[in-house]
């Protein structure tokens, strides 16, 4: 059995054992005022690459996604998408929060259509595209609903679907499911995985659950409690549809749930502080 030595590797720098540029580039450190969040994090994100990136809580994994869809400034260095500094009026960064967000008053449908509209697509291509995304989150048959005539799984799922609707150059979740039931956040899991092998995107996924980057990632970055650095850099190639009961999944589980513990030990109480 093919473990340890195949799977994990120490983090590499950006780009390392590929040869086209990546589709994002990230070297940044970051502080709020005296308080120091990121320290030297630097990688690369390829095109259509589902990364998952897990730290403690209050290592600064939503600051992170600030920084990366141009919302933030870092205190040093940059965010490059395609070779060009990220923006927003630039480019096409979708965001799907920890709380499903929706626009109350309008439909199921017309929330998901929305960003096609906002860039004028033609009605066809909208109507095409909606049905198409509604099928693949299983959200057929609430068209007509209202986000409060619906669960916060089901409004959750609209955030996704709008997030996946409009060609974006880069989908940023951070946390999606962390207030879902395991049951409702298994399967939202798993319908992650459908939409974006249908609609490919370019993903990073925050997550403090290891589980649950594993399951997801094609790549689990894992980030030191702050300073946050990268602790480890770790390609996942389990094959999909993936089993979190196989002997091969709960061995690189445990090994980075140690990484994360050894992060834990290194920082002493720093680990856990929001
Ligand atoms: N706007 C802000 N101003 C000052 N400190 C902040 C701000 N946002 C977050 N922080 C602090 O930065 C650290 C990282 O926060 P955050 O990025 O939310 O972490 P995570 O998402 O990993 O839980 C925390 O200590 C938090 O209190
Ligand atoms: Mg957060």
């Amino acid at each position: 059995m093919a473990l340890a030595g195949d799977i994990v590797n120490a983090p590499t720098p950006v780009a390392a054992s590929v040869d086209s540029r990546p589709k994002v580039e990230v070297d940044i450190s970051h502080r709020y005022g005296a308080l120091k969040v990121h320290e030297g994090v630097r990688f690369g994100v390829q095109e259509n690459e589902f990364l998952c990136i897990a730290g403690p809580s209050g290592c600064g994994k939503t600051t992170l996604l600030d920084i990366l869809c141009g919302l933030l400034a870092p205190s040093v260095g940059q965010v490059l998408i395609d070779g060009e500094r990220a923006d927003p009026k630039r480019h096409n960064i979708s965001f799907v929060f920890q709380e499903p967000s929706t626009l109350p008053w309008l439909t199921v449908w017309d929330n998901i259509a929305t960003g096609l509209r906002i860039k004028k697509q033609p009605e066809a291509q909208i109507d095409a595209m909606v049905a198409d995304i509604i099928r693949t989150v299983n959200l057929t048959g609430f068209e007509r609903y209202y986000p409060h005539q619906i669960s916060g799984g089901m409004k959750q799922r609209v955030a996704i679907a709008r997030a996946f609707a409009t060609q974006a150059d880069l989908v940023l979740m951070d946390e999606p499911f962390v207030s879902l039931d395991q049951p409702t956040r298994e399967r939202m899991q798993q319908e992650v995985l459908d939409i974006w092998q249908h609609h490919k995107r370019t993903i990073i996924f925050v997550t403090h659950n290891l589980e649950e980057a594993v399951f997801l990632g094609d790549r689990v970055i894992i980030l030191s409690a702050k300073p946050a650095s990268i602790v480890a850099d770790i390609p996942i190639k389990l094959q999909r549809p993936r089993d979190p009961l196989s002997i091969e999944f709960t061995a690189l589980r445990a090994h980075c749930v140690r990484l994360l513990q050894e992060v834990h030990v290194k920082g002493g109480g720093a680990a856990t502080a929001p």
